[in-house]
């Protein structure tokens, strides 16, 4: 700001004429705040020209003063309004500039969120209680963590008994064989127990649940897997009963087709004991590497409930009969959706599960 230098009158009028004469146009054909601030930097600012100005009205005489103050401290007055009332002007019409930018597109498509969906462990595990439900089994469950009684003893496994180490239990204290020793349990059949000692027979009960097992984790076995068991009691429960319950179970979650053979076992709580095969759905029998070329894949245990189950529990032997089965879920799972790795079925790596629905 080169202005007038001498603060004497002929010079501060030169320059007022100016200021006066140009600042309100200058200021109200502003287009833009920053244009606007330097406007007012230039007039107002602390070295502007019109503050300026009337600093330098203090050298003059009173006389002076008084003529030239009124009207210059008046006009700086009037310059601040107008600075203000611009600058309130440009403001808005920037923010309506910035609205207008933003105007909502309802072309645009809306955000999908990501569906969720069940687990196929979950899917195929509803089929089959589904199925279980239909034929008259009601749902039972009982606790993960386990007494020996429940597992082994209530069961038929005397201590000691080999037939403990069928299944590789995790202990949760004392250890294998201990009277009143805990454990996770390895098996669903303990829910056999708790049912009957719950409720007079006759009775068709699943019990769905997770087992754990002592293991070591590969393809086909894990160490937390699930099962469901079935036991039926009544009067005159043969083991035709139990064929033909499994093959209509089978043929309804594997299709007509489907076929199944029975081959001696043992289990401590059953006798007679069976293994159920089914004829490999993949080469339907003839043989491949699924199957190991068998033509038959193992998927459940079975049998007839053994005397000392039932006298255990207060049902006459001589009075009841019935069927006990338990099956592997993430087996039949396998099966059912054409999966080689049961590990796959734990590692939540979504381009695997959301293939299932
Ligand atoms: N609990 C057995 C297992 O985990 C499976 C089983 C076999 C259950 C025969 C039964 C049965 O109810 O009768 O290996």
């Amino acid at each position: 700001m080169t202005h007038y230098a001498m603060p004497d009158r002929k010079s501060w009028e030169k320059e007022w004429k100016e200021v006066s004469g140009h600042a309100l146009v200058a200021v109200n054909s502003a287009t833009s705040l920053d244009g606007l601030e330097t406007l007012r930097l230039e007039y107002l600012g602390r070295k502007g020209r019109l503050t300026s100005l009337l600093k330098d009205l203090k050298d003059f005489d009173l006389g002076d003063r008084r003529e030239l103050g009124g009207p210059s401290n008046a006009f700086k007055e009037e310059l601040s309004a107008a600075i203000d009332a611009k600058k309130a002007e440009l403001e808005g019409a920037a923010q309506d500039a910035a609205i207008a930018g933003t105007k909502l597109d309802l072309t645009l498509p809306g955000l999908a969120p990501a569906e969720g969906r069940l687990h196929p462990l979950t899917l195929v595990m509803r089929e089959m209680t589904g199925i279980l439900s239909r034929m008259g089994f009601s749902w039972a469950e009982g606790p993960h963590v386990e007494t020996d009684h429940y597992n082994f003893e209530s069961l038929n496994f005397p201590p000691n008994h080999p037939a403990r180490d069928m299944q590789d239990t995790f202990y949760v204290d004392a250890g294998s064989g201990v009277p009143g020793s805990i454990l996770l349990r390895p098996q669903t059949s303990p829910v056999q127990i708790r049912r009957m000692e719950a409720q007079r027979p006759p009775l068709r009960i699943m019990a769905p649940g997770r087992v754990f097992r002592h293991e070591a984790v590969d393809a086909s076995h894990g160490a937390v897997f699930h099962q469901i068991e079935g036991l039926y009691v009544d009067k005159g429960v043969t083991m035709a009963d139990l064929k033909g319950t499994l093959l209509v179970f089978i043929q309804s979650l594997f299709g007509p087709k489907a076929q199944m053979r029975f081959r001696p076992s043992f289990f401590p709580f059953t006798e007679p004991s069976a293994e159920v095969d089914m004829q490999c759905i993949l080469c339907e029998g003839s043989g491949c590497p699924a199957c190991k070329r068998t033509g038959w894949m193992e998927v459940l245990g079975a049998g007839m409930v053994h005397p000392n189950v039932f006298k255990g529990v207060d049902y006459d032997p001589e009075v009841w009969s019935g069927f006990a089965f338990g099956m592997g879920v993430e087996r039949i799972a396998m099966l059912k959706l054409g999966i080689t790795d049961l590990r796959l079925f734990y590692q939540n790596d979504l381009r695997f599960l959301e293939q299932f629905k």
